[in-house]
């Protein structure tokens, strides 16, 4: 395939009037990433060189396809006048023989029907091949495609005015070109029509009506489908969910209750790992082989090494889970957490810039903020890094094989020093030595016979009969204001 005769050019510059939101719909993620980075990554993939058409928030979608690719042309359409205008901004642009056309908001295309496409144009020697889908809904916004023996056109919806049923043939919007055909003709283009826009789709006649070869090859509707409405990107991202979902369960991973599962596109799953009901594993998470994520966890960021149990109601961001580590039920990791080989986080844990050294656990009701956990560690019940002073955010450091009793507050900036125990219900304020034990609590006093005395006084408090002084009261009564 002659692929260095052809160069790409994608619209980006409409001004997403459907979506109403005020918003630009080519950043709006579908499963994790831009809209408008899938057709880039294709033709990236495809080693074509491509200008990217911008206008309506054109600085924001110039800054987004930056931070991911590096070799892209923009071009500003000023005015939105319409698809073949934006097209036409390009012009001093082509330099190679074919011109690739895609919208901007059609992301669920993939590299064979780009190739496919290409393939044929190039072999059918045409003037413009183009891609089209069938779709069975009447009253569908997509451009209808006419044939005839003898020509063929696009019809866009609003300038539609025969029966939409017999005509379900529709414009998938990718298109290629002749570039000496474009040149000729694209300053032909009016704006004759119902929505006074230039429309790229009307060089098809054009095409035709010169008696110019047109080709076409078919897709299905769900890899043409374009966004413009917040439903249809909705309706899209169910259909990229289910292919990246489907393609996981291809490489080995279960899937419980694969419907009410989210997997972002970039996210990587290892084989044999399970993923339960509910279950959202998003942007970069990377989650090894053997793994169990059970319901209803959201991962963001977060990678997870081999044999590692995530229990169900977990919330995980930024984050490093290495292997053989069980983590929740109920857990928070956030902001670089870090948990080492065979580690435990138990149930209501919060940890934030933290690491957990091999084999060291955190089984309970406990908040470790700005903490670096040695190896072998016991954090007890209850236990509470004050990392915050109400201005700043210290360290605390807790060194191997230390343990820390139940219901411990750490007021850093402290040290804990290797194989130190702390006392329970200790308020550490300050370093303890290796080897040491620290007590920090009240000491206990027992007064004799005390509670004998409270529990008299609570039984002459507690008497009915007293608490209505002045008062008659039947027996009656006071049932009803004992319940
Ligand atoms: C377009 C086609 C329609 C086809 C459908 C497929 C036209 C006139 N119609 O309709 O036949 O079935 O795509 O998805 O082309 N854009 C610009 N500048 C503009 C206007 C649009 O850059 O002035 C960009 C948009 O940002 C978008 C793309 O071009 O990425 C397509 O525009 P859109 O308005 O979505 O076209 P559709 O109405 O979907
Ligand atoms: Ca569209």
């Amino acid at each position: 395939m002659k692929k260095n005769t052809v160069q790409a050019v994608v619209l980006a510059a409409g001004k997403s009037t459907r979506f109403k939101t005020g918003s630009t719909k080519l950043l709006e993620k579908l499963c994790g990433q831009e809209i408008i980075l899938y057709p880039l990554n294709i033709l990236n993939q495809l080693k074509i060189a491509n200008s990217i058409v911008i206008g309506y928030k054109g600085q924001a979608i110039q800054n987004t396809i930056r931070k991911n690719f590096k070799n892209n042309e923009f071009i500003e359409q000023k005015e939105q006048l319409g698809t073949g205008h934006a097209l036409l901004q390009t012009m001093q642009l082509w330099n190679l023989d074919n011109i690739l056309v895609l919208n901007g908001d059609t992301p669920l295309i993939n590299k064979d029907l780009i190739n496919d496409l290409i393939e044929k144009h190039i072999d059918t020697q045409a003037a413009i091949t183009f891609v089209t889908a069938h779709h069975t809904d009447p009253v569908t916004h997509y451009g209808r495609v006419i044939k005839t023996e003898k020509s063929i056109e696009i019809i866009e919806s609003k300038d539609f005015t025969k029966k939409t049923e017999d005509s379900c043939c529709i414009n998938g919007g990718i298109y290629i070109f002749k570039k000496d055909f474009l040149l000729k003709n694209i300053v032909k283009l009016s704006n004759s029509n119902v929505s006074s826009e230039y429309y790229i789709t009307d060089l098809i006649k054009i095409a035709s009506k010169q008696k110019l070869k047109v080709e076409t090859i078919k897709a299905p509707f769900d890899h043409i489908r374009g966004i413009n409405t917040l439903k249809e990107l909705w309706m899209a991202e169910q259909v990229k969910r289910c292919e990246i979902i489907s393609y996981w369960m291809e490489q080995g991973v279960r899937f419980s209750f694969a419907q009410s599962t989210h997997v972002d596109v970039n996210a990587l799953i290892g084989s044999g790992t399970f993923i339960g009901s509910g279950v959202h594993i998003l942007n970069n998470t990377k989650i090894g082989s053997n793994c169990a994520i059970e319901p209803f966890s959201i991962l963001d960021n977060v990678q997870v090494a081999d044999n590692t149990i995530i229990r169900s109601h977990s919330v995980i961001s930024d984050s490093i889970i290495e292997a053989n580590c069980t983590v929740g039920p109920f857990a928070h990791l956030h902001d670089k957490t870090y948990i080492q080989k065979g580690s435990i986080i138990g149930n209501f844990v919060e940890t934030t810039r933290c690491t957990l050294g091999q084999h060291s656990k955190a089984k309970h009701l406990t908040y470790l903020g700005d903490t670096a956990i040695g190896k072998n560690v016991n954090i007890g019940a209850g236990t509470i890094v004050c990392n915050y002073d109400g201005k700043e955010k210290h360290n605390t450091t807790i060194e191997d094989n230390a343990f820390i009793g139940s219901n411990n507050t750490l007021i850093s900036p402290v040290t804990i020093g290797q194989s130190a125990i702390t006392g329970a219900g200790s308020v550490v304020t300050d370093n303890v030595p290796a080897n040491s034990l620290a007590i920090g609590r009240a000491r206990q006093i027992n007064k004799h016979d005390y509670a004998n005395k409270i529990q008299k006084d609570r039984r002459k408090k507690n008497n009915p009969e007293l608490s209505f002084i002045g008062a008659t009261k039947t027996q009656n009564d006071i049932v009803s204001s004992k319940e």
